[in-house]
């Protein structure tokens, strides 16, 4: 019996959230597992209410589960800042969900804007470091509002957050790299950074990433990309890459692109992970408050974020079977993955894709 969280959160989340739980409960029957899944109402409007983000009682509360999913957190009338950095990043960090998986895949029938590239080009998954660089809270502003501010933001990295985020990216790259999965003659992983301009940090990333592959994974062949050229490469030739790791920031940017890429933010789903503790899958795409009760924005990417989570909990085969319904439904029923244009409303696609679930 899993113990499921469930953080709808604001804007479109709540509708993308319940698809995700409808073909969730369809595969559950399907594949005979139990979960109890409790709701927890952190966000923008609980914020406006009560002044609270995510109170550390809750974060108690959230290590007894095994699984949150989260919609998404962002509310047009809350400043920037409070609610990612109050609920969703202090999430991440007490957690300690120091890896943040993304991966970049184009399913079939979906549109990218990347010309005479199809699934078999974009096929790769970026491992984001997901509690350091910038992200840590290291800086402080001084002379605020004078010609003289002074602002500084630091890129913060210690080597047991490199290595353990380094050691996840190898044991993936064993586990799912493209020879892994019969798609390739190697299991590579690249390190994307900035060794060049960022000399301290990148540089750690950089021995430790050698010695690391040295002594334990001399079977994964290893790339490193400077962040800017992988932008590049991303857009030109995907299908060079494999597994890619690297630093919060440079993460949080490329993974973006990543998305385009895959057919857009309606797509794209990740999962915060600490593999040791409680982990949390999100759609990556925001709360989009012009869509928001519209009934229009598309469910894949939640659901897909389900089934990442299925996969997490050790339900293989039901996160192989919501992956193929998603497949098939991209393939042969939406017209377009974009909000409005999909040519059915969220609820029914999270239909479609728990009818094949159930039927296959
Ligand atoms: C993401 C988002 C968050 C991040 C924001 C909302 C804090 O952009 O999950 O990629 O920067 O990590
Ligand atoms: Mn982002």
């Amino acid at each position: 019996m899993y113990k499921i969280a469930v953080i709808p959160g604001d804007g479109t989340g709540p509708e993308v959230t319940r698809e995700a739980l409808k073909v969730l409960n369809v595969a559950a029957d399907k594949f005979g597992f139990q979960y109890e899944q409790i709701e927890f109402d952190f966000g923008g409007e609980r914020y406006l209410r009560t002044g609270e983000t995510l109170p550390d009682g809750a974060i108690d509360e959230l290590r007894g589960f095994n699984a949150i999913l989260l919609g998404a957190i962002g509310h047009p009338d809350v400043a920037p800042g409070i609610l990612e950095k109050g609920i969703l990043l202090k999430a991440r960090f007490e957690l300690d969900q120091y890896v943040n998986l993304r991966p970049v895949r184009l399913y079939p029938g979906v549109e990218t804007p990347l010309k005479n590239k199809g699934p078999k080009d974009i096929d790769y998954c970026v491992i984001r470091e997901n509690t350091g660089d910038q992200y840590s809270g290291v800086g402080g502003v001084s002379l605020k509002g004078t010609p003289h501010e002074v602002a500084v933001q630091s890129a913060v990295y210690n080597r047991f957050q490199v290595d353990r985020c380094l050691r996840y990216a190898f044991e993936y790259a064993r586990k799912y790299g493209k020879k892994a999965q019969g798609k390739g003659d190697h299991n590579t992983l690249a390190l994307v950074g900035k060794t060049n301009v960022l000399t301290y940090v990148y540089d750690l990333w950089d021995r430790a990433f050698h010695e690391m592959g040295d002594m334990e994974f001399p079977d994964i062949r290893r790339e490193y990309y400077h962040v800017d050229a992988t932008c590049m490469w991303m857009v030109k030739n995907p299908e060079w890459f494999d597994v890619l790791v690297t630093g919060n920031m440079f993460g949080d940017i490329i993974t973006d692109l990543g998305a385009i890429t895959q057919g857009g933010m309606g797509l794209a789903a990740g999962g915060n992970i600490n593999p040791e503790g409680v982990s949390m899958f999100e759609p990556i795409g925001g709360s989009t408050p012009k869509y928001t009760g519209k009934g229009v924005i598309n469910p894949l990417a939640a659901i897909c974020a389900a089934a990442m989570m299925l996969e997490t909990l050790g339900e293989q085969e039901a996160a192989t079977s919501v992956e193929t319904a998603v497949k098939f439904v991209t393939a042969n029923q939406l017209k377009s993955m974009d909000a409005g244009r999909m040519g059915y409303s969220t609820s029914e696609v999270g239909d479609l894709v728990a009818q094949y679930v159930n039927d296959h």
